[in-house]
C-alpha cells in the first residue's frame, strides 16, 4: 500500500513552485501520506536528500518565490544507469511516486522513471508558458506582472526625458512574456521569435513615433532575438532622434512572492497530482484548461505543438500601422 510519496523541482525555478509543494504536502497529509522532499532535483535522487516535512513546512512556504527545496539542471540523468541509482534510493525509503515539477526537459526526467517503476506526476513550473498541455505554467503570471511593473517604471523616466526604452525579457523561445506583458504594460512596439521586427524595422518605426511628437517609447523584445539590446539601443537613438536605452530584465522576472492567481492555479495542480498518485495512475501531465485541471500521458503532453501568437501579435502591431503607412 501506498505511504509515501516524494516532490522535487527541477529546472529552472519558477514563482508558485512552493504553493504547488504546499499542496502535495497537504493533499497528501489529509489522505494519510507522508511526504517526502527531495532537494535539488534529480541531483537529490541520486545523492538521497530526502527528508519528510509535515502541513508546518507547508504553511511557512506558500507565500514564497522561488523554490525553498531547490532545483538543479543534471544532463547525466539521461542516462540510465544514474536513473538507476535514483530509483534504487527512492525504494529504499520506500517513496513509490513521485511528483514533479518543471519544465518539459524534467517531463522526460519523469517519464523515464515512471518506465523504471517510479510513477511520476508532472507539474508544468516555468515562467516561459512554454508547456502545450497547460494553458499557463506555474511562474507565468508573476513574471508577467513583474515585466508589467518594470515597464510601468519604465514608462514614467521615459516620459520625463522625453525618450525611448527597449525592454528585453526572458521566455526562452517563447514569445509569450514579451507579448501578454507588452501589450498589458502598454508597449508601442513588441518583437517576438515568431513575429520578430528586424533591428532596422525597429529603429524605422521608432523614428516614425518620434515625428508624430510621441514624449516616450517603450519596445518590448523577447531574448534570444538580438544579439545585444545595448547596440540596438544605440542603432535606434541614431536613427530615431530619441535618447535611447536598453534595460535587460534578466532573472529579476523568476523571483519575488507569487501572484494570487499563480499560488491558486499551482495549489489546485497539485491537489490533482497527488489523487492521480492516489488511484495507481503515473506518466500524467497536469495542466489547465480554462477552468478545468486536466491530466494527459506525458508523451502526449509533449507531443502538443505550440499555439501560434501571431494573430495576438498583429492585433497590436496593427495600432500604429496608420502611422508607420503614413511616414
Ligand atoms: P526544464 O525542465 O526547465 O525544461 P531542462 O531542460 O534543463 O529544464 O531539464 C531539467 C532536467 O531534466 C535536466 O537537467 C535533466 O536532469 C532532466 N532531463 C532532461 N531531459 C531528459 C531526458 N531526455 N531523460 C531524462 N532526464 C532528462
Ligand atoms: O526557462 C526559464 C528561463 O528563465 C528562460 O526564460 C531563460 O532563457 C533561462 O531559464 C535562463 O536560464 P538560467 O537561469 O540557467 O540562466
Amino acid at each position: 500500500m501506498l505511504k509515501k510519496i516524494g516532490i522535487l523541482t527541477s529546472g529552472g525555478d519558477s514563482q508558485g513552485m512552493n504553493a504547488a509543494i504546499a499542496g502535495v504536502i497537504k493533499t497528501a497529509h489529509a489522505k494519510g501520506l507522508e511526504t517526502y522532499i527531495i532537494r535539488d532535483g534529480y541531483l537529490g535522487l541520486i545523492n538521497n536528500w530526502m527528508e519528510v516535512v509535515d502541513n508546518n513546512f507547508a504553511d511557512s512556504i506558500m507565500r514564497l518565490g522561488g523554490t525553498v527545496i531547490g532545483s538543479a539542471r543534471l544532463p547525466e540523468f539521461k542516462d540510465p544507469k544514474v536513473r538507476e541509482k535514483a530509483v534504487a534510493n527512492l525504494k529504499k525509503q520506500g517513496i513509490a511516486a513521485l511528483v514533479v515539477i518543471g519544465g518539459d526537459g524534467s517531463y522526460q526526467g519523469a517519464q523515464r522513471l515512471t518506465e523504471m517503476g517510479i510513477n511520476c506526476i508532472a507539474l508544468p513550473g516555468t515562467i516561459d508558458n512554454d508547456i502545450t498541455s497547460s494553458d499557463y505554467t506555474i511562474g507565468f503570471d508573476t513574471a508577467i506582472n513583474i515585466v508589467v511593473e518594470a515597464i510601468d517604471r519604465l514608462r514614467d523616466t521615459m516620459q520625463s526625458h522625453n525618450r525611448c526604452s527597449i525592454v528585453e525579457v526572458m521566455g526562452h523561445a517563447c514569445g509569450d512574456i514579451a507579448l501578454y506583458a507588452g501589450i498589458a504594460g502598454g508597449a508601442d512596439i513588441i518583437s517576438i521569435n515568431e513575429a520578430a521586427l528586424s533591428e532596422t524595422k525597429i529603429a524605422e518605426r521608432v523614428a516614425t513615433l518620434h515625428q508624430t511628437q510621441k514624449r516616450s517609447v517603450i519596445v518590448v523584445v523577447s531574448e534570444m532575438i538580438y544579439p545585444d539590446v545595448h547596440k540596438l539601443a544605440k542603432l535606434v537613438e541614431s536613427k530615431s532622434g530619441y535618447i535611447t536605452r536598453a534595460t535587460v530584465l534578466g532573472h529579476t522576472q523568476r523571483g519575488g512572492n507569487p501572484t494570487a492567481m499563480e499560488r491558486y492555479r499551482a495549489f489546485q495542480m497539485a491537489q490533482f497530482a497527488v489523487e492521480q498518485i492516489i488511484v495507481g495512475a503515473g506518466g500524467l501531465a497536469i495542466g489547465n484548461h480554462g477552468d478545468q485541471i486536466i491530466a494527459r500521458p506525458i508523451m502526449e503532453a509533449l507531443s502538443i505543438p505550440r499555439p501560434s501568437r501571431k494573430e495576438i501579435w498583429a492585433k497590436f502591431d496593427e495600432l500604429n500601422q496608420n502611422i508607420y503607412q503614413k511616414s
